[in-house]
């Protein structure tokens, strides 16, 4: 049995007083990739956003590694290993490639950053390529591996993504789907959102359905893609 790395418990969360997220309880384990689908408004970067502590919770408790994080800064909660990329292109599009994963550590005070940044130009060619030019004329692949990279620099023990693949092209998306499969193989546990559904499913060791902000199934990304009624609600029939 694997270990539980993140625990959440009957989380409520919101806007000005209003719970968006109600009730919502699951537990990510150690080297899975799972994965939060839903329809729009569905609360699913309210949900990521509330784990990193963007948003207090109203009620409700996160456990990491055994340890009660609620409330907690998200300077703090980077610090205890969870990496999160927002939604949207996460990158300074007016700095180089170079320049942005320099920002990317930002929080290190070690002196292995300059080891660290040659480690992830070997692992990412393209941006080795590129480390002189404005991240901003990158394509949007290209920006998302670099968003990437950034979070990488921070050695989490878990990525939290929204939705990565956002916007890409059908060849991005691949490599962007690609570059997921091999963070996890390294070891990383990822908990992420997409809309692409039926691609993240098919990764995910398990999957959280949600609806207005409660959760509606829980189960392995297989028994989400095969489940008819969720199949013609979420997946297009
Ligand atoms: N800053 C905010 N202030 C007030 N309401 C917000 C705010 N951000 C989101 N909401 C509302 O919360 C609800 C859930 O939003 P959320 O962004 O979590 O949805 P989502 O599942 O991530 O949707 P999408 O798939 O479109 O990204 C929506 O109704 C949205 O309008
Ligand atoms: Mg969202």
């Amino acid at each position: 049995m694997r270990k539980t790395l993140l625990k959440i418990e009957g989380l409520s969360s919101g806007y000005g007083g209003i719970d968006i997220l109600k009730d919502v309880s699951f537990e990510v384990k150690e080297f899975e990739v799972a994965c939060i689908i839903g329809p729009n408004g569905a609360g699913k970067s309210t949900l990521i956003k509330t784990v990193y502590g963007l948003l207090k919770p109203s009620s409700g408790k996160i456990t990491f590694k055994d340890e009660d994080i609620t409330g907690l800064s998200p300077l703090n909660i980077l610090k205890k290993g969870i990496s999160y990329l927002p939604q949207g292109r996460a990158i300074f599009p007016l700095m180089t490639v170079q320049e942005n994963l320099e920002m990317g550590v930002f929080s290190r005070r070690d002196t292995k950053i300059k080891e660290d940044i040659a480690k992830i130009y070997d692992k990412f060619p393209i941006l080795k390529e590129r480390r002189n030019q404005l991240a901003g004329n990158l394509s949007g692949g290209e920006q998302q591996i670099l968003a990437i990279a950034m979070a990488l620099l921070l050695s989490p023990t878990l990525m939290m993504l929204d939705e990565p693949s956002l916007g890409l092209s059908p060849q991005s998306m691949s490599i962007i789907f690609e570059t997921i499969k091999a963070l996890n193989k390294d070891g990383i546990t990822l908990l992420m959102v997409e809309q692409n559904a039926k691609k993240a499913l098919q990764l995910a060791d398990h999957a959280i359905v949600l609806e207005l902000g409660r959760k509606r199934f829980e189960g392995s990304g297989q028994e989400v893609l095969s489940n008819p009624e969720l199949k013609k609600l979420y997946l297009g029939g």
